[in-house]
């Protein structure tokens, strides 16, 4: 077996916008680091994000503000975002746009020269900076560019099985080379794990195949790490529902930020029951929840969608703010979106919770481990708002690669620990020797009927336990699972850790769920429709079964008085 070793100051897991924000921090300070990803780095899971990016720039709405923003946030994550973290995000994200400004990026503008920003769902001002609807395109390439100015090392083809730990600290990761199996033994002082959520164990999902898997969970996981908040995922309302080949693609806020209109197949713009007020710009919660209820009480179209228009806005307009999704809906759907509306239904979009971090640096329970973007938790709360994920990916991007750099320059003995290694390659051998009946694939597709069927948009106790009992029938059968790399290279071998993620995700998120006996944000719990004060806190994963209540500390005052308003409630919400 071919085995090469590789030895770096700081590895960096994860080549998406979160990770080349860190690996590039880290060598604008003059820090050795190693960037490897297990999917082509211009086609990191970045380049799907597509209406904008927020920081409270004030180009278009003099009044805003970052207090603002930070109250927005968090007031719309229904008070279970950390406000430290929150704070520091909407502080920080102006000089994350005048970074990404500085590299190159190409944000739209006004004719004057000042960065656009628009309307993003419940935000008080606009403050969504945006490149059309390639938003998160852009913001890849540039970041992509500066990376290879500054001669980071990275590598596209190295598939993360195991990180590397003793005695509570993290010393490297050991992987495999995706196109020819040899294995990598990387050596590093810090870790930073930038590796994805895990929405595509859901049947519908924005995420495409083999991204957002879990996988980053379970590396954490079993380094030691607890995970927090599994159970709060969002779904965003408008994911495609035809053609089937491409059900769940994004289909991004901007079409309603621009102006668009949701519709049932009656032709009743049904927005004015849910939320009168901010109609489709509602909170995704919201608007999800009314999308799913129009869709099950059957007022949808033919395909199981409701519609979602943009028409009537100026043809020229749309071309030139949504041509991604203009693009997009002929190629796939043979549609014109300045003539018809889009069949539409909510789709799993973005992990709210994931790996428990410290609400400043992001470091992990495991010494020199660190977590950023959307593996980690803290910003989101139970309600993510549209374009801050871009905005936490830059900012907490930079501040964990400062992090990552000082845990290595203070770090003073590693101890390199060659059982732990030795383990990492037996879990490789292992998994590569077991003959039995299963394959991945299929087992993966379980998974996700599972998750849908049982803890999708509306939940409820007998579902969530239906849902832990189809797990272990899953997980009792991919004992029997059977690895075959062949000569297009060892993708099998990558199924089968994506779904050692998945079960572990999945997992995490059921155990959650059924502890969250309360309706609130993203999670609809049919059985328990009202909020419960007492559960203003976070859920705390530590193994199977295992979750602790953590209490939630309260904003700054300032924020506080910013973030007043009608409380948000169940009213309204549920099912009719
Ligand atoms: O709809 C969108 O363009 C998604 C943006 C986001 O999730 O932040």
């Amino acid at each position: 077996m071919n085995e090469q070793r590789a030895s770096t100051s700081v590895l960096v897991i994860g080549t998406g916008a979160a990770g080349l924000r860190a690996a590039i921090e880290l060598a604008e300070q003059g820090v050795q680091v190693l960037c490897v990803g297990k999917r082509r780095r211009d086609d990191a899971h970045t380049v799907l994000a597509s209406g904008g990016i927020n920081a409270a720039l004030a180009t278009m709405d003099p009044e805003d503000t970052w207090q603002q923003h930070a109250a927005d946030t968090l007031r719309e994550s229904y008070w279970l975002a950390d406000p430290r973290t929150v704070e520091l995000l909407c502080r920080e994200a102006p000089a994350a746009i005048d970074d990404l400004v500085r590299y190159g990026a190409q944000l739209a503008r006004e004719d004057d020269g000042r960065l656009t920003q628009r309307y993003f769902g419940a935000h008080s001002y606009r403050r969504t900076c945006f490149a059309g609807d390639y938003t998160g395109r852009e913001i890849q390439r540039t970041l992509v560019r500066r990376a290879a100015e500054l001669g980071v090392a990275m590598r596209d083809d190295v598939y993360v099985t195991r990180l590397l730990v003793h005695d509570g600290r993290v010393f490297g990761a050991y992987g495999f080379d995706v196109e020819d199996g040899s294995r990598w033994v990387i050596v590093a002082d810090a870790v930073v794990l930038a590796a994805g959520g895990h929405t595509r164990i859901w049947r519908r999902s924005s995420s495409r195949r083999d991204e957002n898997t879990g996988d980053a969970m379970r590396l954490a996981a079993e380094a030691g790490c607890r995970l927090r908040d599994m159970e709060l995922v969002q779904f965003h309302p408008t994911g495609m529902v035809f053609p089937e080949e491409s059900a769940g693609m994004l289909v991004t806020e901007a079409v309603r930020g621009e102006g668009g209109i949701l519709r049932n197949a009656g032709g009743e713009r049904f927005m004015e029951r849910y939320d009168p007020e901010r109609l489709e710009l509602s909170t995704r919660d919201r608007v999800a929840l009314a999308n799913y209820t129009e869709i099950a009480e059957g007022r949808g179209t033919e395909h199981g969608g409701v519609l979602l228009d943009i028409s009537h806005i100026d043809r020229e307009l749309v071309l030139r703010r949504l041509p991604r999704m203009y693009r997009q809906l002929l190629d796939l759907a043979m549609l014109d979106i300045t003539r018809s509306p889009i069949e539409v239904a909510p789709t799993a979009h973005y992990s709210m919770g994931g790996v428990r971090v410290d609400p400043e640096t992001h470091a992990t329970d495991v010494e020199g481990l660190y977590a950023v973007g959307e593996c980690a938790t803290g910003v989101h709360g139970a309600n993510r708002l549209g374009g801050n994920s871009l905005a936490e990916c830059l900012v907490f991007g930079r501040i964990v690669g400062a992090e990552a750099a000082r845990w290595s320059a203070e770090l003073d003995v590693q101890v390199r620990d060659r059982v732990a290694i030795a383990v990492a390659r037996e879990e490789v051998d292992d998994l590569l020797a077991r003959r039995g009946q299963e394959f991945a694939r299929p087992l993966q597709r379980a998974v996700r009927d599972l998750m849908s069927e049982c803890a999708g948009v509306i939940r409820s106790q007998a579902g969530l336990r239906e849902g832990l009992a189809r797990l272990d029938d899953v997980a009792a059968r991919a004992g029997a699972m059977e690895v075959r790399p062949d000569i297009a290279g060892y993708d099998d071998l990558a199924h089968a850790f994506d779904l050692q993620g998945s079960l572990l995700a999945a997992r995490a998120t059921l155990d959650c769920a059924l502890k969250r006996r309360e309706t609130r944000g993203a999670h609809n719990r049919i059985d328990f429709p009202e909020q419960d004060p007492e559960l203003q806190v976070n859920l705390v994963w530590a193994g199977e079964g295992i979750v602790t209540r953590e209490p939630i500390p309260r904003p700054s005052s300032e924020v506080a008085a910013l973030a007043r308003g009608p409380e948000l409630d169940a009213a309204g919400r549920l099912l009719e």
